[in-house]
């Protein structure tokens, strides 16, 4: 099989990650010209043989509204990368992970070629991929983890009563990709305890309409939901896969009361308080809660590129062990909740993920995702 069949195999898993607002911020760059490979990476990283893969952050798909957003999108991209490099795994491939905010200290001649790629390829590179054939594909594997991938999705709804065992939890964190994937730094943590959960809600309650406070932040947020199921998309969600079925009637109101501009009007009369009750009721009766945290406030891109490699691992085995996540990043995205959630949590690190996590009642919502040219370029030969 050309490589070109293997690289579309392994994009269509990884463009079903998870991101901010499904925004998909990444961009792949095949890089074909050996010339750019050896300026890149030295040649003994590179035998002939390889392929090598620059993952960046795609500029004109990034969310800028809010500061913490620079996280989520390398979250996000980590999430791809996870999925991309056990893709290539079970089709039989090497991986190798050369991260980028190291290599203008191990290769400064290599920077400038970068920044060309990263210019001409409207992107912030994070981590080049080197892939070499080495084993048999695994086609179960491979089946399995496809399987999965198109099972997962997150899950806004109220989940199944009862909390998970101690042997469910075990294997939910489970470790089977490489840590060179995943880095050391992640810490996870599963809150089961009911004084904790209310006490978490009760924050939800308090800090969750800041979500719309924000014109800016919600204006953004107001461009990836979509109001009409009829009409095809790519990113973003369709309203009723974040509130549920709704009437044609309730959908057009919706629309109307969500506007930004409507909103900053509503907020008058608390509307976004309401809103925000509701998801701290949600929070209220889940019987575990997610936290992920990293060990200080000065978060490397590296390590939060893996911290997101590590999640979709759990992601997955919660997948696999028919649990699911409801992420609540506007607990992060604002100092002053996500201070007194790290309080509530009892400790200094930062929390850089917060979800809730609980067995799947009833699947739905669809998977909007971007077509595979739009993600993938090619940098060919130079004459
Ligand atoms: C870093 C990150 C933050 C997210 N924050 C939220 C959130 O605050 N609220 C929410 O409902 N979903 C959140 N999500 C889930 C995304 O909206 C979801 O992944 C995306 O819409 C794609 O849907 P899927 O996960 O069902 O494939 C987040 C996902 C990621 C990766």
């Amino acid at each position: 099989m050309e490589f070109e069949e293997n690289l579309l195999q392994a994009v269509d898993i990884a463009r079903q990650a998870p991101s901010s607002h499904n925004c998909q911020p990444w961009k792949l760059v095949h890089i074909e010209d050996r010339r750019m490979r050896a300026q890149l990476l030295p040649a003994h990283a590179w035998p002939e043989h390889e392929q090598l893969l620059l993952l960046g952050i795609d500029r004109q798909r990034t969310l800028r509204a809010l500061p913490s957003l620079t996280l989520e999108m390398q979250l996000s991209c980590g999430m791809f990368l996870g999925l991309l490099s056990a893709a290539f795994d079970a089709l039989g491939f090497h991986c190798n992970w050369h991260w980028l905010d190291m290599l203008d200290t191990q290769a400064p001649a290599a920077m400038p070629f970068l920044q060309s790629l990263e210019q001409r390829y409207g992107c912030r590179g994070l981590v080049l991929l080197a892939l070499r054939p080495q084993h048999v594909p695994d086609a179960t594997a491979f089946a399995g983890l496809q399987d999965s991938v198109r099972q997962r999705r997150t899950h806004r709804a109220p989940f199944a009563e009862g909390s998970c065992s101690d042997m469910v939890l075990a294997q939910l964190l489970e470790r089977n990709w490489p840590e060179q994937l995943t880095g050391d730094q992640l810490h996870i943590r599963v809150e089961r305890s009911p004084a904790f959960i209310a006490r978490a809600a009760g924050l939800v309650r308090q800090f969750a309409a800041l979500d719309f406070s924000s014109y800016r932040a919600w204006k953004e947020t107001y461009r990836y939901l979509h109001f009409d199921p009829r009409k095809p998309a790519e990113d973003g969600f369709y309203l009723h896969s974040l509130m549920g079925p709704m009437s044609p009637l309730r959908t057009r109101i919706m629309q109307c009361v969500l506007a930004p501009e409507v909103m900053q009007v509503l907020r008058i009369v608390r509307v976004p308080h309401n809103m925000a009750a509701q998801l701290a009721a949600l929070v209220e009766d889940s019987a575990q809660l997610l936290l992920c945290s990293l060990p200080s406030d000065d978060v490397a891109s590296t390590v939060m590129v893996q911290a997101g490699a590590r999640l979709m691992e759990v992601w997955l085995n919660a997948q696999r062990l028919g649990l699911a996540l409801h992420p609540l990043s506007v607990m992060l995205q604002h100092d002053r909740a996500r201070g007194e959630l790290q309080r509530l949590a009892g400790g200094d690190r930062r929390i850089v993920f917060f979800a809730r996590l609980g067995a799947i009642r009833q699947r739905h919502g669809e998977c909007l995702r971007r077509p595979l040219a739009a993600i993938i370029e090619t940098h060919g030969e130079t004459v």
